[in-house]
């Protein structure tokens, strides 16, 4: 499966087009266009004068999300490129401050099943989870490079398992007899360490969930790449310009949480969601991977 055919369904899209009104001639950043589902939505509203300059670290994303926006009326800018660098890379556009900046965090449907990706562990596949391909190290590189108490940290620290030390330890007794290469192999493993064979029924969650979100989170540079973002937003954003994060786990909400209460002491915020907006049970029935999404907006004074 290359995930080409896999549509994304963008999260939360009617309550954030029922709080964020954007003038014509809004210039929006989307940090993560994906498939540019979110892009469309405010881009629909933007006329020639407004823009939308897009990132994604995943090629194949942006060459959709330029399918997905190509007859919008607004300019469209969509650069290969890490949010990290969101104020250096806007600022090279010539623009000095943008009405909306979004990131919707996380990976697309398409990534979970791509093969090129390695991330699911729902479908076996090369374990490699780096969705910006010019990085060097991979998911695979960690299983079986790093010394156990250093995995064992990792997973307890990015996946929040409380088993880390017995998964650490499985993993390396079993990189022992033949390295780890596969997602289905690394699911095994840990499934095994946890002594469950698949999605238990008391748990919502499939065993490996956690060690997986780990080794993304580790590969990817998650969190410090949200931290930076959210570092370059107050000098990015106009006067009563938006921010709003979209997040799917508690480390990440955790970063944006405290970022936007920060912001709103020194009076450079005022918090728009005083708790995170979450999807209502109909759309997480039309769409699974919303059932985690936590929306979170903030108004710059
Ligand atoms: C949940 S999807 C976004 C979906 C999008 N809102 C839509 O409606 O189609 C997240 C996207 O962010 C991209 N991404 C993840 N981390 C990134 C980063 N640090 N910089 C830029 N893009 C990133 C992923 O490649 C993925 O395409």
């Amino acid at each position: 499966m290359n995930g080409s055919t896999v549509e994304h369904i963008p999260v939360l899209t009617e309550t954030l087009a029922g709080q964020i009104n954007l003038p014509m001639d809004a210039v929006m950043v989307d940090a993560t266009i994906g498939q540019g589902g979110h892009s469309f939505l405010f881009g629909r509203t933007l006329g020639p004068e407004g823009a939308i300059i897009g990132f994604d670290i995943d090629k194949k994303a942006l060459r959709r999300a330029q399918f997905i926006l190509k007859d919008l009326a607004c300019k469209v800018i969509l650069q290969h490129c890490n949010f990290s660098r969101i104020s250096e890379q806007v600022h090279n556009q010539g623009i000095d401050k943008v009405d909306f900046i979004l990131a919707d965090l996380g990976v697309c449907s398409a990534q979970l099943v791509d093969v090129k990706m390695g991330l699911s562990f729902l479908h076996d596949m090369p374990l490699d989870m780096r969705i910006d391909k010019r990085l060097k190290t991979t998911a695979a590189d960690i299983v079986n490079k790093t010394d156990e108490k250093s995995l064992a940290d990792l997973i307890y620290k990015f996946g929040q398992d409380r088993a880390s030390r017995r998964i650490a330890r499985f993993i390396v007794r079993h990189r022992e007899s033949e390295s780890i290469t596969r997602t289905g192999q690394l699911a095994e493993i840990v499934c095994k360490a946890l002594g469950k064979t698949g999605r238990s029924r008391k748990s919502r969650i499939h065993p490996a969930t956690r060690t997986f979100q780990a080794l993304r989170i580790a590969v990817n540079n998650e969190l410090e790449n949200l931290k930076k973002l959210l570092a370059s937003a107050p000098g990015l954003l106009k006067k009563n310009g938006y921010i709003a994060v979209i997040s799917y786990h508690s480390l990440e909400d955790r970063l944006v949480k405290n970022d936007f209460k920060q912001n709103e002491k020194e009076n450079i915020y005022r918090i728009i969601t005083k708790k995170p907006i979450v999807p209502g049970q109909e759309e997480i029935i039309k769409n699974r991977r919303a059932r985690s999404a936590k929306l979170r907006i903030a108004q710059k004074q």
